[in-house]
């Protein structure tokens, strides 16, 4: 799709791999049908955009988040008072623990995985602490036909044990967002394919993130691992991947299904504080 195709909003792309920057919206004043239907083109086909100078508040921003679909509920944070669907993201100057500091595609251990995430910056470090994108379609047209063949029908057990489990890392964290424990949600487990097929562009994705995967169906977890790393180092390589560089009144908004995303943890001795809304989305197949 070219920039030509958008007629109400303009779009600019942040890599070769993946991402673009969207011009021309004011989310506070609230987005018509027809420029909703162009952001979600474009978001189709860049997997993440980036909205710059927002200023929106938790209200407006659950009003745009409502246009891609029916809202999720974040299992283990507890919401903003009054704004069930909005989570804060917040590291204090002398927190070490970061969220989401691994490469993952969020909520991916549950049945149905939430298929968009909004990310909306309060206050910003004065350098660190951006966010880095890979792009998963292209990572799996990037291999080869006979790895396609070995990963056709595998399917990876998923869960939330090793970070929100009873014994996950976030029970020891250090980070100052209020925990909600719920342990029949942090110990489920559910089988999701390797390879998902996107439900609204028919392409193909890898799907498979270490922090909430455990092992393939019907492998141990020894067996697993070797084949787990490569995908994973694999999908990560810096040619399918970009880097967000935030600034106060940024909104970011990515594609679960085709994206994987990881939080720097190098602003040590500064505040970071975001609000974050998931849309829920469909059992991958
Ligand atoms: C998230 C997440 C990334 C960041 O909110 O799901 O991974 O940079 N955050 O805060
Ligand atoms: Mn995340």
């Amino acid at each position: 799709m070219n920039e030509q195709s958008y007629g109400r909003i303009k779009v600019v792309p942040s890599s070769g791999a993946l991402g673009a920057s969207v011009e021309g919206v004011n989310l506070a004043a609230g987005v018509d049908d027809a420029t909703f239907e162009e952001i979600h083109r474009a978001w189709l086909d860049h997997h993440v955009l980036f909205f710059r100078d927002q200023r929106i508040s938790p209200a407006q921003m659950t009003a745009f988040a409502e246009q891609f679909g029916e809202l999720d509920t974040y299992p283990f944070i507890e919401p903003l008072p009054g704004h069930p669907h909005v989570i804060p993201i917040i590291k204090e100057e002398d927190t070490k623990f970061n969220f989401g500091g691994g490469w993952h595609s969020d909520m991916s251990y549950q049945e149905k995985p939430c298929k968009a995430t909004l990310l909306y910056a309060i206050q910003i470090p004065p350098r660190g602490g951006d966010t880095l994108f890979a792009n998963m379609t292209a990572a799996y047209d990037a291999l080869s036909s006979g790895m396609k063949q070995i990963l056709d029908g595998l399917k990876a057990v998923f869960t939330a044990s090793k970070v929100h489990g009873a014994s996950g890392v976030y029970r020891k964290a250090d980070h100052p967002m209020k925990m909600q424990q719920d342990d029949s949600k942090g110990e489920a487990r559910f089988l999701h394919p390797v390879v998902r097929t996107h439900p609204e562009t028919g392409r193909k994705a890898l799907y498979l993130d270490l922090p909430h995967v455990e092992r393939f169906e019907g492998m141990r977890v020894h067996e697993s691992q070797p084949l787990m790393n490569f995908l994973y180092q694999h999908a990560t390589a810096p040619p399918f991947t970009m880097r967000f560089q935030w600034t106060v009144g940024s909104l970011a908004i990515w594609d679960n299904r085709a994206v994987q995303h990881y939080a720097l943890n190098d602003y040590a001795g500064f505040r970071r504080e975001m609000n974050r809304i998931t849309v829920q989305g469909d059992v991958p197949y």
